[in-house]
């Protein structure tokens, strides 16, 4: 009895001996589909592929959902054409103004000023290099909408990028706000207004 014991914990002991031998196997393995399934995992080599990569590049001209590209570079040439071609996409609708607004007192108000009159704190510190212009000002009240929206969106001089941060309907939005901050109406300017909810069909885009 006591021999069939002793044989016993030998071959245990031989058993887990020999599952150790191997750093690599993760030893006896009873449904091993559940832990290695075909597909490939990220950033493991593939043989499928010539360069063997299993992580590929989204094909050429593929762009994120929801995301919707902007059609015009960070230059000044395009800077231009924005201003000549670019028109408000959104009718306007107060809904869009009050959420312009509230955008505005997110991400510009510390420059711009709460009526855009260019007196934020940030321009007031003894830090900021320079002004920051008024909306209304003889430089800005004509700025076309195709520029405020290029503007918003690479920034300009000493104001930054807020392609990233803001969506380009938010953009929009915000366009609505700071022709309001230019003293203009902006239902009267170009979109066709509605009033009420149900109508918020987007203005197809003419140029
Ligand atoms: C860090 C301060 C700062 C912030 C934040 C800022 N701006 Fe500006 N903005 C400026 C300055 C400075 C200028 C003048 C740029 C120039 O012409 O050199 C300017 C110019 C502009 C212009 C005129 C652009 C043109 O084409 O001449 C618009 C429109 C504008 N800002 C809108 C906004 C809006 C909307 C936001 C919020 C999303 C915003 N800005 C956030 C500092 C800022």
């Amino acid at each position: 009895m006591n021999s069939l014991k002793r044989f016993a914990v030998l071959i245990i002991v031989a058993i887990m001996a020999w599952s150790c031998s191997d750093p690599n196997s993760p030893g006896l393995e009873y449904m091993p589909d559940m832990y290695r399934d075909p597909s490939i995992g990220t950033y493991e080599p593939s043989d499928l592929f010539p360069d063997g990569l299993g992580a590929r590049k989204p094909a050429d001209g593929s762009i994120p959902r929801g995301f919707t590209p902007y059609a015009y570079q960070n230059n000044a040439e395009d800077y231009e054409k924005a201003g000549d071609e670019l028109r408000n996409p959104l009718a306007f609708h107060d809904d869009h103004l009050k959420e312009g607004k509230r955008i505005f007192e997110n991400f510009c108000i510390q420059c711009h000023g709460k009526n855009g009159n260019g007196e934020g704190t940030v321009p007031q510190s003894d830090y900021w290099p320079g002004v920051v212009p008024a909306y209304d000002s003889d430089r800005l009240i004509d700025l076309p909408e195709g520029k405020i929206f290029h503007s918003i969106t690479y920034g300009k001089g000493l104001m930054g990028a807020h392609k990233g941060q803001i969506s380009q309907e938010d953009r929009w939005k915000l366009v609505f706000y700071v022709q309001k901050l230019q003293g203009k109406d902006p239902s009267k300017l170009g979109a066709q207004s509605t009033s009420d909810a149900e109508n918020e069909e987007e203005r197809t885009e003419e140029a």
